[in-house]
């Protein structure tokens, strides 16, 4: 939970963003701190999938800047943010389909990080740090299944083993618990918890808010490309302008 103390992990500063010469986000500021978990809440089309492009470099914005851990990374490539500790996963899971599970995950430890030991200790560490990632997020089982074989929350799972393969500081998660059965649900949010003890700062965009509302430390309400509302759930949730851009009217 954000307190006096706490450290900042990410600041956006005036962030505009366009797409098409549209307009898609405007005037984007906010701020998460270390080990946060902040939702991202809005209707369809607010902009809370481009904020993620932003914020991990797949978009540059048109206006503003972007801080990690108190460094400019407004102007940096989505490969040098995956290096500093900054990864997603997409609304529509981008698995190498082809590929196995456990080959998903030993591409991304093999391509996230420079710094990680895969060179150094050979194949078999790697498969077995792979091994660790899917059974982190629960599918250890379907390491030999092909990606395109997977449930929707398989596939899920094996976006969240990929990211964590790179090991980040910061975890963007889109739309993580749209359409999953209430059981799968529910292992979703003691993933997320597992997640917040292993020390991660997570920013996680609910459009249907029928996860985060229960593990979230702050809400970050988006309508038509702006901030509307900020801060502790409920009073987010209550706050006119998310009421009114929830119910269209
Ligand atoms: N690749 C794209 N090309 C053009 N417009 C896009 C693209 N992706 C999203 N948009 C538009 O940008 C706006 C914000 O979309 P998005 O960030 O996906 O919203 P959300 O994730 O909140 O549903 C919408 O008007 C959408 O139509
Ligand atoms: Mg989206």
């Amino acid at each position: 939970m954000a307190g006096s103390n706490s450290t900042e992990c990410l600041r956006l500063d005036g962030i505009d963003a366009l797409r098409k010469g549209r307009v898609v986000l405007s005037d984007v500021s906010f701020t998460v701190c270390n080990k946060e978990i902040v939702s991202i809440v809005g209707p369809n089309g607010a902009g809370k999938s481009t904020l993620f492009d932003v914020i991990t470099g797949f978009l540059k914005p048109s206006a503003g800047r972007m801080y990690f851990q108190g460094r400019d990374i407004t102007t940096l490539t989505p490969d040098r943010r995956c290096h500093l500790g900054i990864a997603r996963t997409f609304q529509i899971a981008r698995p190498f389909s082809g590929m196995t599970a456990v080959e998903n995950v030993i591409a991304a430890l093999i391509f996230g990080k420079p710094s990680t030991k895969v060179n150094k200790f050979g194949d078999s560490w790697v498969r077995d740090r792979a091994m660790e990632h899917l059974k982190m997020v629960g599918i250890h089982h379907k390491a030999n299944t092909p990606a395109c074989l997977l449930t929707l929350s398989e596939q899920r799972r094996l976006e969240v083993a990929r990211a964590l393969a790179t090991d980040p500081s910061l975890l963007l998660l889109d739309e993580f618990a749209a359409g999953l059965s209430p059981q799968a649900i529910d292992e979703a949010l003691a993933l997320i918890e597992s997640l917040r003890s292993r020390g991660l700062t997570l920013l996680i965009i609910d459009h249907f808010l029928n996860v985060t509302v229960r593990v979230s430390d702050r809400l970050v309400a988006v309508d038509k490309g702006r901030v509307v509302a900020e801060g502790a759930v409920k009073k987010v949730l209550e706050h006119p302008a998310v009421v009114s851009a929830y119910l269209g009217i």
